[in-house]
């Protein structure tokens, strides 16, 4: 019964929620493998057996929110903080550009140093000097205008998880000074200006439940994201949620596969959380139906730092290193990392 269930959903790109909810809740071992299979298939269908690289660029852990999952919220008064200069970022992707790397990702908090000015300044900069490069934004929450003026500097993409498709669960994970409106309003603005888009979710958030999940799987159906970024909910121990059991690494991998199954041409990563709680969890997640890695292209210097949430991978190495390590880790799944921009199918030049 639930090996059909794999096989409508491989065929038809959706379930009902109650079908849903017995393939997320399916416990037999065979089963992972069977529905990862089908993944790997659509995935190869449309992206064949390449890996698309994305050089992380984690450039400030200062942060105005305070989420209560997140190591870096501007409680933690145990965080030490750091901002990267202009300069800095621009020889990130520098090195990054040597190495083969043909995306960048900007990510940090919500750091009111980064206006608009500033933001477009480095969009411009890194544009300028590789012009044949993408930039993808991860900054969280601005209005639709600031949006715009960093599509119009030259940002390719924008990831903004939505953290969870439920209001009353959205709000037991922030304080009451953030709006679950207004984040999704967010991701609208973003694919209303034309931005590749990301949206996504912790799993195995404190009090998530699987009937979330499937409330998830819903946003993602109407929303249709170029790009959703999962990875296990990881504790920290300077946050309230610093005793609560970590996400699942089998239920995260049963998501990236039923996520491309119901998103076939998504851009799926296969996250650093997950090499976090299993060593080979990448190279699960990219089994899974995951197309996408993101080593790490910070300064060595600051990456112990950026630490959202306990026992982060890779806060050690150069990215030389990183970079290495990655390619072998994915030839090992008999797939092979690229090093083209890796844009969604749609957005293909
Ligand atoms: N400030 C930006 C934003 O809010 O989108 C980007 C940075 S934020 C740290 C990036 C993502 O890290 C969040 O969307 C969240 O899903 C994830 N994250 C934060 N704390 C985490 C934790 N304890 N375990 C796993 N993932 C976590
Ligand atoms: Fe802002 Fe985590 S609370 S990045």
């Amino acid at each position: 019964m639930i090996y059909k269930l794999a096989d409508k959903l491989a065929e038809t790109g959706n379930l009902t929620d109650s079908e849903f909810l017995s393939i997320l809740d399916c416990r037999e071992p065979e089963f992972s493998g069977y529905i990862a299979e089908k993944a790997r298939a659509v995935r190869e269908k449309f992206y064949g057996k390449d890996v698309y690289l994305r050089g992380l660029i984690e450039f400030t852990n200062i942060c105005k929110n305070n989420c209560k999952y997140c190591g870096i919220r501007c409680g933690n008064k145990n965080a030490e903080r750091y901002r990267l200069t202009e300069e800095e970022i621009f020889e990130c992707s520098d090195t990054g550009y040597g190495l083969g790397f043909r995306t960048f990702v900007l990510q940090g908090g919500e750091d009111p140093y980064f206006t608009d000015e500033r933001m477009v300044s480095i969009v411009r900069g890194l544009k300028e000097r590789h012009p044949d490069c993408a930039v993808t934004l991860s900054i969280g929450e601005r209005e639709k205008e600031s949006y715009q003026k960093l599509f119009d500097a030259g940002a390719d993409r924008y990831l903004l998880r939505h953290e969870t498709a439920d209001k009353a669960h959205y709000e037991t994970l922030h304080p009451k000074e953030m709006s679950f409106e207004h984040r999704i309003q967010c991701l609208k603005n973003l694919k209303e200006i034309g931005f590749q888009v990301g949206a996504g979710m912790m799993i195995g958030s404190p009090g998530q439940t699987t009937k979330n999940l499937v409330e998830d799987l819903r946003f993602l159906q109407e929303l249709k994201p170029e790009m959703v970024g999962i990875g296990p909910f990881i504790p920290h121990h300077d946050t309230e949620f610093a005793d609560c059991a970590p996400g699942s690494v089998e239920m995260t991998l049963r998501l990236l596969s039923v996520i491309r199954l119901i998103l076939p041409e998504v851009l799926l990563p296969a996250t650093t959380a997950l090499g976090t709680l299993d060593p080979q969890g990448r190279e699960k997640g990219i089994l899974a139906g995951a197309n996408v890695v993101m080593p790490n292209l910070s300064p060595s210097g600051v990456r112990k730092k950026y630490l959202l949430y306990d026992n982060k991978i890779c806060t050690g190495d150069e990215a030389a290193e990183c970079i290495r390590c990655m390619s072998k880790r994915v030839a090992g799944t008999g797939y092979q990392v690229v090093h083209s921009r890796g844009d969604h199918i749609k957005f293909a030049k």
